[in-house]
């Protein structure tokens, strides 16, 4: 989604007041106690219901199978807007609302973002051709709940170069899930995020962040790309939200089309993206559209 404010960057300033609700200022509480290492649990835990839990992960459990059924389908010769009615019937057929299409105007059921597009590609007639690399993103509302997530894939035979930033970008997100732990915030995802990048070459995307997820498409908090660590808001158990890293070849400016939402990058370099939701335990993380339909639920 959009990146509505500066939260990302700016973080909790030290004279804000603490995000824990003492009252007091963020530098005379967290920040004081975080450099002593003294804050070793959450400050509170958000509660979520068993029907809520099991809610997001049947709509996230179905969002891994649409990505997975659509997999074999992305070769040469076939067009975005066949992958679009594939995703879109297999959702319907499986009693769920593609959260995509209407969502502010956007005229599909799923994302295809093609080489130097970033983010939010529209499903067209154009056919993939060898050497191609391809986002899907696959958002499935299921009885009110719902669930997001994109792979990235190569048509066919794919540049050393382009298998690289696939690679960097995969790792990226599972860097920013592994900075999710007891006692983090959210701009811990963002720094590992951005380091490991930044440690290829490579650029992360501003504009678009990771999102809380529930029974709404986009709640907060964001997940900004970037960060520095103990930056942004505290992450508690019970948060669920999107990781979704744009990570670009080039420099990370990006264009939107006239579209009005296709976004590329300014130096037309290539742009990869992957995403999960996943869900915060007291222990670790749930990541949601990764777990099988036979995984224990509670
Ligand atoms: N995963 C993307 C996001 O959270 C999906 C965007 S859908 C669109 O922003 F409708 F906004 F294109
Ligand atoms: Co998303």
């Amino acid at each position: 989604m959009f990146l509505k404010n500066n939260l990302g960057k700016g973080d909790i300033g030290r004279n804000d007041p603490c995000f824990c609700g003492s009252g007091k200022k963020y530098k005379k509480c967290c920040l004081i106690k975080m450099e002593k290492g003294q804050i070793n649990q959450p400050s509170r835990v958000i509660n979520r219901s068993r029907s809520f839990i099991l809610g997001m992960v049947n709509a996230c459990r179905l969002t891994r199978r649409t990505l997975e059924f659509l997999t074999p389908y992305v070769k040469v010769g076939v067009s975005t807007e066949k992958l679009n009615q594939l995703a879109h019937d297999f959702m319907v057929k499986h009693k769920a609302y593609p959260a995509t299409l209407g969502y502010q105007g956007y005229p599909k059921s799923i994302c295809t973002s093609v080489n130097e597009v970033i983010c939010h590609g529209i499903p067209s007639e154009r056919e993939l051709v060898n050497g191609d690399i391809i986002n899907i993103d696959v958002s499935c509302q299921l009885d009110g709940y719902y669930g997001d997530a994109s792979v990235n894939l190569g048509v066919g035979e794919i540049s050393a170069n382009a298998k690289k930033l696939i690679e960097v970008t995969k790792e990226c997100l599972n860097l920013g899930i592994k900075a999710v732990k007891g006692n983090s915030f959210i701009g811990n995802i963002g720094y590992a995020i951005e380091n490991h990048a930044h440690k290829h070459g490579f650029s992360v995307v501003e504009e678009f962040v990771g999102h809380g997820i529930g029974r709404n498409f986009h709640e907060d908090p964001q997940v900004p790309h970037f960060g520095r660590q103990g930056g942004g808001v505290e992450i508690l158990p019970g948060m669920i939200f999107t990781i979704e890293p744009m990570i670009n070849q080039g420099n990370k400016e990006l264009r939107i089309l006239k579209d009005g939402w296709t976004a590329i990058t300014a130096d037309k370099k290539l742009s990869a993206q992957v995403e999960h939701t996943i869900l915060v335990t007291n222990d670790g993380v749930r990541i949601l559209t990764d777990e099988a339909d036979d995984d224990p639920i509670f």
